[in-house]
């Protein structure tokens, strides 16, 4: 199946406020456990490490990593501020120190944070952006040396068919904005034999592509040594 682009950011109401009320804690947890195993099969954070929420939405994974690293600074990022506004009250509420910038992946690259950072992740982001070398470009250049990487996201499906067979069991019950998302983002996702040629052009052959049940691929590794 071809990708089908679908819009970077997610900036609409209705979009905004269906995705921040589902539950994602199942998956959300999934990627916290493969930070926590890449930290444990490489090595531990410095002290007071530099930690990046690349598309951070409405903080899920922002606030779980701000719980699991008490000693890290907290950035999230994300190119939408309605998202931002929810992760910002969602923090508040926890009691959590964390920033929350609302800049887009591209004018990340001209910003401070360049070289700063000692783990860099993501959670449903790659699908979003139309740049098939964004997001790895991002990472590399916000990586300090020894930098850690965690990026997970959809792959997609090989036919609208399986697009549908994935609806239907993961999201039966979902509201329709929700389903039509997920739908779209399948679409739009990368297979991951386009993610490891991606790398492997950038010169990232240390980062590994794995494929994790029946719709998910991660990338990790170290990004600068
Ligand atoms: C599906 S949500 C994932 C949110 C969060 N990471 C999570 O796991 O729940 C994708 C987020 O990426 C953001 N996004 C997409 N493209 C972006 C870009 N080019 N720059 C910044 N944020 C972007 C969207 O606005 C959206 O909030």
């Amino acid at each position: 199946m071809q990708r089908r682009l679908e819009p970077e950011l997610m900036n609409g109401d209705a979009q905004v406020q269906a995705y921040a009320a589902a539950d994602f804690s199942s998956g959300d947890q999934a990627t916290i456990e493969a930070i926590q195993r890449l930290l444990f099969n490489t090595s531990p954070l410095p002290s007071d490490p530099l930690v990046v929420d690349l598309g951070c939405g409405p903080g899920n994974i922002t606030l779980l990593l701000a719980g699991h690293f008490p000693e890290a600074r907290i950035i999230g990022i994300d190119g939408a501020e309605s998202m931002l506004a929810l992760a910002r009250g969602r923090a508040q509420q926890q009691q959590l120190e964390i920033s929350f910038h609302c800049q887009t992946l591209q004018e990340v690259l001209g910003g401070p944070l360049i070289g700063q950072a000692d783990l860099v992740v993501s959670n449903s982001l790659l699908h979003h952006l139309h740049q098939p070398d964004l997001l790895w470009t991002v990472s590399r250049a916000l990586a300090a040396p020894g930098c850690r990487t965690l990026h997970r996201d959809l792959r997609r499906p090989d036919s609208d068919a399986e697009v549908q067979q994935l609806l239907l069991k993961h999201l039966p019950l979902a509201p329709e904005v929700l389903q039509h998302d997920f739908a779209a983002s399948l679409a739009a996702a990368f297979e991951p034999q386009e993610v490891t040629e991606e790398l492997h052009k950038l010169g990232l052959n240390q980062l590994t592509v794995s494929v994790e049940d029946d719709r998910y691929l991660v990338v990790s590794g170290l990004v600068k040594s």
